[in-house]
């Protein structure tokens, strides 16, 4: 049996109300289509996406030597997306068909379409009671098999009452398939060619078709309204969570955590309202305080993140501390033992070992040498107006305090920089880099003062 997938995704999403492709909204942090995406490559399945509205913004995102793209012109439905596929698949002897807006589907689901096809079947799809199954396809049973599936729009109040609904995946044999969306017709009402046709077709024709059920009714939700979005972002950020309590994380409060299934946090300890987004990876015996957004970022052994700390596309070593209210942005190293303060933000820079930057501080596009002291208040004025400039600071520099590093600019190591210096030449190593005017006293000045107001 050699499997391909075709993955669905050149719908508008109409209900969405969104004006970006739907499968590509950020679900946790992580774009819906990953989900799939994600799945495939575990499973080692080959990818082909069907794309169309807007797609140029969906191939920006998905790797693309891991994905073949099949470009849809026109969205006449999804039985017209996946004969459009058809011509690139030819070498497979059976096709997985996913919608790229039902993000939820497990692996192991995928799996069991798959053996199940094994068994002989030309047609197995994902079929289950759906909590709510309004706007969903409806099985329709002929004793007990499974016989058609009928769309919501087309129901009578009969077929309304049917709780099985159709979850959008589908294991079938191509030649099977080939002849099914040879024969399906546009549905006159909705000017649709529905994929859903497919089972009646083959039903009719003698094919054997069966379904399989997910472990979970949610796996087959497809976002479809704002609705199905919220309904989904709640259960997969529970889904994260539950992931992270089965690998050794103690969540002090799981009703007030967030985690992304993309996550992998291990045994640390995550306290109350705590974000963690898109693929970050928390080790043991880290600490995350209450309040902290940490998204797409690595944190190693034994760092601590104290309260309301905003962390993004960061890495962290073992043994940081960094918070309360740190701001890391993108592309933020920072290296063993480092300590990070209060009100201090980093931005695309190399924080070396053990370097202190305890308060009030903004490091742009810097390095950092280990042991270095960043004094309160200190500044990289990385911006020149045109474009960004680099500061680099060497090993075990003293940087008293409200320094203003004005870049490019380079500080040896051992340096010592006065406090309240602007910077705007290189300090060589073991030197004093100092600039501020001398100070003068003036006597009687506040008595003079007085009089004068007298
Ligand atoms: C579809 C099924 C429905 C099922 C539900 C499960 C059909 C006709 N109906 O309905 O039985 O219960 O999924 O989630 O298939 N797409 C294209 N090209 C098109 C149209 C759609 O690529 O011309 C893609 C969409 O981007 C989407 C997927 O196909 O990823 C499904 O389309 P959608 O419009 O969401 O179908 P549903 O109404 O949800
Ligand atoms: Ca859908």
């Amino acid at each position: 049996m050699k499997v391909a997938c075709v993955l669905l995704a050149a719908g508008k999403g109409k209900r969405m109300g969104s004006d970006l492709p739907k499968v590509i909204l950020p679900l946790c942090g992580v774009p819906i289509i990953f989900y799939q995406l994600n799945n495939l490559k575990k499973l080692k399945i080959p990818i082909f996406v069907v794309l169309g509205h807007k797609r140029e913004e969906v191939e920006r995102i998905i790797p693309a030597n891991e994905v073949k793209i099949v470009v849809q012109k026109e969205q006449l439905g999804t039985a017209h997306a996946v004969k459009t596929a058809m011509p690139a698949v030819e070498e497979f002897s059976h096709l997985l068909i996913l919608s790229g807006d039902t993000p939820m589907i497990k692996s192991s689901t995928i799996k069991k379409l798959i053996n199940t096809a094994k068994e002989g079947y030309d047609c197995v799809f994902l079929a289950g009671e759906m909590e709510n199954p309004d706007g969903y396809g409806r099985v329709i049973r002929k004793n007990g098999f499974p016989v058609a599936i009928k769309e919501d729009r087309h129901l009578d109040s009969k077929e309304r009452k049917i709780k099985e609904v159709n979850m959008g995946a589908y294991l079938l044999r191509r030649e099977a398939l080939s002849f099914a969306l040879s024969k399906v017709k546009k549905n006159e009402e909705s000017g649709e060619y529905y994929l859903t046709d497919v089972v009646e077709i083959l039903y009719k024709n003698g094919f054997k078709i069966t379904t399989v059920s997910p472990s979970c009714w949610w796996e087959g939700v497809g976002v479809n309204t704002p609705y199905d979005f919220y309904l989904l972002t709640s259960i997969a950020y529970r889904e994260g969570v539950k992931n992270a309590v089965r690998r050794g994380a103690i969540v002090l409060n799981p009703d007030v955590t967030y985690i992304s299934p993309f996550s992998i946090v291990k045994k640390a300890i995550i306290r109350p309202f705590v974000r963690i987004d898109g693929m970050s990876k928390i080790e043991n015996g880290v600490e995350i305080e209450e309040g902290c957004i940490i998204v797409d970022t690595v944190i190693k052994r034994n760092s601590k993140i104290k309260a309301y700390s905003v962390i993004e596309k960061s890495i962290i070593a073992e043994n940081v501390s960094a918070g309360p209210f740190a701001r890391l942005r993108e592309g933020t190293v920072l290296k063993t033992g480092s300590k990070i303060g209060n009100f201090v933000e980093v931005k695309k820079s190399i924080i070396g070992e053990n370097v202190k930057a305890q308060h009030l501080a903004y490091i742009g596009d810097a390095e950092v040498g280990e042991g270095t002291n960043i004094g309160a208040g200190t500044i990289t004025c990385n911006f020149d107006g045109f474009k960004k400039n680099k500061t680099y600071i060497g090993k075990n520099v003293f940087v008293g305090s409200d320094v203003q590093f004005i870049a490019p600019v380079k500080i040896g190591d051992y340096a010592w920089i006065g406090a309240g210096s602007t910077i705007t030449k290189d300090v060589p190593p073991y030197a004093l880099g100092i600039s501020r005017a001398e100070q003068k006293n003036i006597e009687g000045y506040a008595k003079r003062k007085k009089r004068c107001a007298e």
